[in-house]
């Protein structure tokens, strides 16, 4: 399916129309950014990397029952999916405490909790991409209360998958962003977006190295390296489902 025209640029992807309008185009690019668009740079070989790494894991979520909005691979950086109106809410799954949330509970990186914690964040640049709660997204209007439900299921359920998948390649997911969106042919609600080492946390199982986009944020060396990495990993799985 060709593109057509560009209808979103945002700033480490662009999202291109084709001549169905309930499919669209996405096309990943070589930029980094984090803080809230404080940090950019620029990796060539980047949004390759990102493209094959999340159609690979999108792919292997559609196959095991979590649907999302991934149809196919159409080129080295770019893949056909289903088109969605945008729900501006990220659910982050996580199986040890890092990140913000390590900073927010003063408990130290990679702490492990007994539980898996599911976060709700209002995607919002304005207001710094705040923690809400159901209630607050709800008075919202962005969704409603069985909606919800239905997200944190398919969260778990994603995250479950993807740990295991994960494993069998020696990396550890330690936590995972998803984002959903209304499909525009039927409006089921459906994982949108991209799942890579930019949306997770992701360390090697016996080292503890990192091998995600904290490399960026933490100003560590070889970024585009460690996400080859990741992509080989995958690609060397044999994949059972
Ligand atoms: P956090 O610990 O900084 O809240 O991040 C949790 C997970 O969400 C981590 O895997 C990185 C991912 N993430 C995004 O995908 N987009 C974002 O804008 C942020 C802040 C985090």
């Amino acid at each position: 399916m060709k593109k057509n025209e560009l209808i979103f640029e945002g700033n480490e992807k662009q999202v291109f129309s084709t001549e169905n309008p309930d499919r669209v185009i996405f096309r990943y690019k070589d930029i980094s950014v984090a803080y809230n668009n404080i940090k950019r740079a620029r990796f060539i070989g980047k949004g390759v990397l990102d493209n094959g790494i999340s159609a690979i894991l999108l792919d292997y979520l559609n196959r095991n029952g979590v649907k999302t909005h991934f149809i196919e691979k159409t080129g080295p950086d770019e893949q056909l999916c289903r088109k969605i109106e945008i729900i501006p809410l990220e659910v982050i799954v996580r199986n040890r405490i890092a990140g913000s949330l390590a900073a927010r509970l003063g408990v130290p990186e990679g702490f492990r909790q007994s539980n898996t914690i599911v976060d709700l964040r209002y995607n919002n640049d304005e207001l710094e991409n705040p923690l809400i709660n159901e209630h607050h997204a709800v008075a919202l209007g962005l969704i409603s209360y069985p909606e919800l439900e239905h997200m944190f299921r398919e969260a778990r359920k994603a995250n479950d998958l993807l740990r295991a998948l994960f494993h069998r390649a020696g990396i550890e997911l330690v936590d995972v962003k998803i984002e959903f969106g209304r499909a525009s042919d039927n409006g089921e609600l459906i994982i949108s977006d991209e799942i890579s080492p930019d949306t997770c946390r992701l360390w090697d199982e016996e080292t503890g190295r990192r091998l995600d986009k904290d490399r960026f944020r933490l100003d560590l060396s070889d970024v585009v390296a460690s996400y080859r990495e990741v992509l080989e990993r995958l690609e060397n799985i044999k994949m059972e489902s």
